[in-house]
């Protein structure tokens, strides 16, 4: 550890937004295979918002609090995903120079709601598009990751059909343009507020949340992905075309385990955290080809407003939080 000390918002226990504290902690040094990255940007994700107010999914409660901690994280400095500047490299680090620009995604192992954070060099880091500023880079990865994900667990394929539920947030919009990408016909359910920012993303087709129920139209489709929990398996299968697939990103734990019905599944978990996937979502946006959509910006010292944000489970894109200034030039 150094003398230099950072700032780093902690969740001490489970609750609202006001549980949040600003702690000084020293920065990190980092060892043989290490990068230490000052960031300059971090969002507040639904994970976040979960993890801090420990809100999971129905059946999950003391499953959750057995992997999360009884009563608060056990990692109490949240955040997933960051971007920022390579501030120093440990022993060894050839891949990366200090100055660099990059975009880091800690997943499960947070701790980016900091102004450092440690990195392996060999992990889930990659190089900023430069066509991407730090802001959109600090909101690529945990929608994207997800997304990413799970469209390859479903094996999309050019043509088919997609519905995307809550299209609208962090996975949903990344969801529908990598299933675009890919050549499927996507239609977007969301709010009324978002029917033109979806489709701006991209969707073929855009539906009203509050006007439509998809469950009582006629028409079918090949995925079938429920980025927030909308529906189950249940209901959603006989809208599904043989083979379809239904993408629980959302599940409850009877979900979890919900059975094939015929030809057709649902695709349940935690997505896999690959450093490949990091690299793929970062090649795409560097092409032009996923963007990120931020929804709204935070000062640092805003960081649990950018919680009670999220928590209403109705934010656009990404909640970005700048934490300190981007280099010069
Ligand atoms: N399985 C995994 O590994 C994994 C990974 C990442 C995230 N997740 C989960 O995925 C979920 C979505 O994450 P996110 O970050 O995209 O969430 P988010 O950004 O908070 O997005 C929520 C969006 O859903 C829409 N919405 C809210 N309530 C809805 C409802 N009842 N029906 C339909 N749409 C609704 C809202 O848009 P409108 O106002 O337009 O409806 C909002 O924009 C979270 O539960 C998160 O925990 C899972």
């Amino acid at each position: 550890m150094s003398s230099r000390s950072m700032r780093v918002w902690t969740c001490p226990h489970y609750g609202g937004p006001e549980v949040l504290a600003l702690e000084n902690r020293p920065v990190p040094v980092p060892r043989a295979g290490e990068v230490l990255v000052r960031i300059v940007a971090t969002t507040v994700s639904s994970a976040d918002a979960r993890l801090r107010s420990c809100t999971l999914p129905r059946g999950f409660g003391l499953i959750g609090r057995a992997m999360f901690g009884f009563t608060g994280p056990r990692q109490p400095v949240l955040g997933t995903e960051l971007s920022g500047v390579v501030a120093a490299v440990g022993p060894g680090v050839a891949a990366w120079q200090p100055g660099a620009a990059v975009i880091g995604f800690t997943g499960g192992r947070l701790g980016c709601h900091a102004e450092y954070r440690i990195l392996p060099a060999n992990g889930a880091l990659v190089a900023k598009p430069p066509n991407l500023d730090f802001a959109e880079a600090a909101g690529l990865a945990f929608g994207g990751m997800a997304a990413l994900d799970f469209l390859r667990r479903a094996d999309l394929r050019t043509g088919e059909r997609v519905l995307v539920l809550g299209a609208a947030g962090a996975v949903g919009t990344a969801l529908l343009q990598l299933a675009r990408f890919r050549g499927a016909h996507v239609t977007a359910m969301v709010s009324a507020a978002n029917l033109d920012f979806v489709r701006a993303l991209g969707a073929d087709r855009v539906l009203d949340r509050a006007s439509t129920d998809f469950t009582a139209a006629a028409e079918t489709y090949d995925v079938i992905a429920d980025t927030v929990g909308a529906t189950t398996f249940a209901r959603a299968h006989p809208h599904l075309h043989e083979h379809g697939r239904y993408l629980a990103l959302a599940a409850d734990l009877p979900g979890m385990f919900a059975r094939p019905v015929g030809t057709k599944r649902s695709l349940a978990g935690a997505a896999s955290e690959r450093p490949e996937d990091l690299r793929e979502l970062a090649r795409l946006a560097a092409a032009g080809d996923l963007r990120v959509a931020v929804g709204r910006t935070f000062a640092f010292a805003e960081l649990p407003e950018a919680h009670a944000y999220v928590s209403t489970g109705r934010k656009r894109g990404c909640a970005v939080v700048h934490v300190s200034d981007p280099p010069a030039g």
